[in-house]
């Protein structure tokens, strides 16, 4: 069983407390706060709207004596960067493992937490981008981007207006994902010349987008979570797999998809070999008999 101590239960951490506590695989041992919340000292059940979970939110404090009192494996994060880059030097000293999916982190604070992991032999997983759905979209649009490397790209996406950092991590990362295509086909591209538009409304959970349009037609990526529980589902799989692991991951590492994705072209490899396909000479070639 793994323990795991969640950091932040704002509108996301709420929602992943409550599919924790209903896990065999995980024991949720603690919860933090903010220094000073109002949340301090009450009982989890109490901010979550359940039953009394015997859990007594500590403020981030009193990080360390928590972590001595409840000796958690893994620290999942749902801050803020600041609050994060404080609790991560204390959790990685004490060999606490994390997975951060807070946003909004600088490229200096993100060198920093590399870091950490080198100085500490701890683990940690970075991810903006934690659901698995996303992380589909962005396999899938890094491969139209290669194959399509001539035409234009926009990144969209849609989040709830409280959310603070613009735009969204996971925008930025899809941006990446399209230079890095773009690059790897030979075509050019400046860093940054990705346009994002990011819209702020309402309480939308999170919408990304990615068009891809030609003069003559236009393909469309789109990702749209529904419920807060989907972070919560990929928060548990990097938590699996940054157990007992050091070093410094993102949710590709977690998730391998490029594995899965290399493996499906060997099969459709094999299955192309058994039909006979790329087998026959061109006299051997016959024209395809078109039937209407
Ligand atoms: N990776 C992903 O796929 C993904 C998905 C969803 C959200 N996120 C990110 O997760 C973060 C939280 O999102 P949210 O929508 O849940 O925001 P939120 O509702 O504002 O929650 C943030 C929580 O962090 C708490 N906090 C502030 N300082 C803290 C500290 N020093 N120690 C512990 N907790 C502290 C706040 O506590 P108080 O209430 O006590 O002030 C608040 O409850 C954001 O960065 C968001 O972008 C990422």
């Amino acid at each position: 069983m793994i323990r795991i101590c969640l950091i932040g239960l704002g509108k996301t951490g709420s929602e992943v407390a409550k599919v924790l506590l209903e896990q065999q695989e995980f024991k949720l041992v603690a919860a933090v706060c903010r220094p000073g919340s109002p949340k301090e000292g009450k009982d989890l059940g109490e901010i979550i709207g359940c039953r009394d979970t015997g859990i007594v939110m500590s403020g981030s404090d009193k990080l360390e004596e928590m972590v001595f009192r409840t000796k958690p494996d893994i620290a999942i994060d749902f801050s803020n960067p600041e609050a994060t880059m404080k609790n991560a030097v204390i959790l990685s000293k004490l060999k606490v493992n994390m997975v951060i999916a807070t946003t909004g982190f600088s490229k200096f604070s993100l060198k920093k937490l590399f870091v950490l992991t080198k100085k500490y032999h701890n683990g940690i997983v970075y991810a903006p981008n934690i659901t698995l759905g996303v992380n589909v979209m962005m396999l899938l649009t890094g491969i139209a981007s290669s194959i399509l490397n001539n035409y234009d790209f926009q990144v969209s996406e849609e989040h709830h207006n409280k959310k603070k950092d613009i735009p969204s991590g996971t925008a930025l990362k899809i941006a990446g994902e399209i230079e890095k295509a773009l690059k790897s086909s030979g075509a050019e591209v400046e860093p940054g010349s990705i346009p994002i538009n990011a819209v702020r409304a309402g309480g939308i959970v999170g919408k990304h987008e990615v068009q891809i349009a030609g003069d003559e037609d236009i393909i469309s990526i789109s990702h749209e979570s529904f419920s807060r529980k989907a972070f919560a589902s990929g928060a548990m799989r990097a938590s699996k797999f940054v157990y007992r692991k050091s070093g410094f991951y993102e949710m590709s590492d977690v998730l391998n998809l490029s594995s899965v994705l290399a493996k499906y072209i060997e099969n459709d490899k094999k299955r192309q070999a058994k039909r006979g396909y790329g087998c026959r000479s061109a006299k051997e070639e016959k024209p395809e008999t078109v039937t209407s």
